[in-house]
């Protein structure tokens, strides 16, 4: 990974050095059109002013004080051939002098039947260019070593973001392998030795290898729900939180002792997916059975824009310094907690995903028992 740190950080540094440089080019030609422009707008100017007819030398002083043109020469001449009217050539141009810094540039023009050339000495700025090339590129500098300080930033955030979900995803793929070697070594002990005995009555090994098979089939359903990108984008329609637990209650009420705590002149209306919400639910209630809770408290309460959805148990709890865990795919609390109990870790994962779709918040405590309190948003809040 610091391979790709350093490898994007040079591309960047050179992209970002190459723009420096075009536009440090770009900004030099546009300097030194710009000096140019400026010069010949006066000389163009200059022209429209003189009056080819009467032009005296006192004319002269007078328009190289106005256009701060030193010296200036203008000659006028009468256009008095059909020749020199027809192949005279208009326009600016510019000449070369002996001295590479300085050049000539001047400016024909014809009124009535005069052409009218006027000329000035026109320094090529390399002074003021090179002035200003120098503070430009100090600057440049300046915001090149500063654009590669956030770039620098910004690549090691990106970089270590990658880094964090390649190591997830490593970690997870580890989990997934461990939880399915473990059956799989146990199926294949079973077979070879049922195969060495040549057992007649395999009804104990066929009994494990289904328990076995039950037990994948389980986790297979767990990690394929996990990995299903579609949970966030479920299509949510208005859902009757009371309803709902009430199909809770009829399913759960056999196994353990539920007592609802609902007022029943309020709507617990929110915006969800009841197959879904049923199966985050039911885990919840599900744990609360598996880790020893011998009743359950499920409370609803409304405030102004949201509805709280809590489950209270009286099982074995969970240890303060794990709660921020349970929810992270493959967590289980010490297996000295619940030794014999089995389970995969995977039950609070899918109940984050599915309560994340909903936009609904879930917080854990444990004292005596463990408590899950769920906070929907009212559908009118989701509107929104
Ligand atoms: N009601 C509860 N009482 C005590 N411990 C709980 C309770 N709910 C969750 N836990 C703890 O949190 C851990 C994570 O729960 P989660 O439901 O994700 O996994 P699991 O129950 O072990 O396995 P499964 O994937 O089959 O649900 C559990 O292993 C358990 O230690
Ligand atoms: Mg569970």
């Amino acid at each position: 990974m610091n391979n790709l740190r350093n490898q994007l950080f040079y591309k960047f540094a050179l992209v970002v050095f190459i723009l420096i440089l075009i536009f440090e080019g770009a900004m030099l030609i546009a300097l030194k059109k710009s000096f140019d422009t400026h010069l010949k707008d006066k000389l163009a100017l200059v022209a429209s002013e003189i009056n080819p007819k009467k032009f005296t030398s006192t004319d002269l002083i007078n328009i190289q004080h106005k256009y701060k043109i030193f010296p200036l020469f203008v000659n006028i001449t009468t256009a008095n051939t059909q020749y020199l009217k027809n192949n005279i050539k208009l326009g600016f141009f510019i000449n070369k002098t002996s001295d590479k810094k300085e050049k000539i540039i001047s400016y024909i023009t014809k009124k009535n039947n005069y052409i009218i050339k006027i000329s000035t000495f026109y320094s090529t700025n390399e002074d003021k260019i090179k002035i200003i090339r120098t503070i430009s590129l100090l600057i440049s500098f300046v915001i090149f070593l500063i654009v590669l300080m956030l770039g620098y930033k910004f690549i090691d955030t990106v970089v270590t973001q990658i880094e964090i979900s390649f190591k997830k995803l490593k970690n997870f793929n580890s989990n997934v392998s461990h939880e399915l070697k473990t059956p799989l070594a146990i199926m294949k002990s079973e077979i070879e030795v049922a195969l060495m005995n040549e057992e007649k009555n395999c009804d104990k090994t066929l009994h494990s290898l289904l328990q076995e098979i039950n037990y994948l089939n389980d986790i297979t359903e767990k990690l394929l729900f996990l990995t299903k990108n579609d949970i966030q984008n479920c299509k949510l329609t208005e859902i009757d939180l009371e309803e709902l637990i009430l199909e809770l209650y009829e399913k759960y009420s056999k196994k353990i002792h539920i007592s609802l705590h609902v007022d029943e002149d309020e709507e617990y209306i929110i915006k969800g997916d009841k197959t879904l919400l049923k199966m985050a639910l039911s885990n919840i209630i599900e744990n609360s059975i598996k880790y020893k809770a011998l009743k359950i408290d499920i409370i609803l309460k409304k405030t102004k824009n949201k509805i709280i959805f809590t489950v209270k148990d009286n099982g074995i709890g969970i240890p303060k310094e794990k709660l921020p865990y349970i929810f992270d795919e493959f967590y289980r609390v010490d297996e000295s907690h619940n030794k014999e109990i089995k389970g995969f870790g995977l039950g609070l994962s899918i109940v984050k995903n599915i309560l994340k779709a909903h936009k609904a918040k879930i917080k854990v405590k444990s004292e005596r028992g463990v408590e899950f309190i769920i906070e929907f948003p009212l559908k009118e809040v989701l509107n929104h």
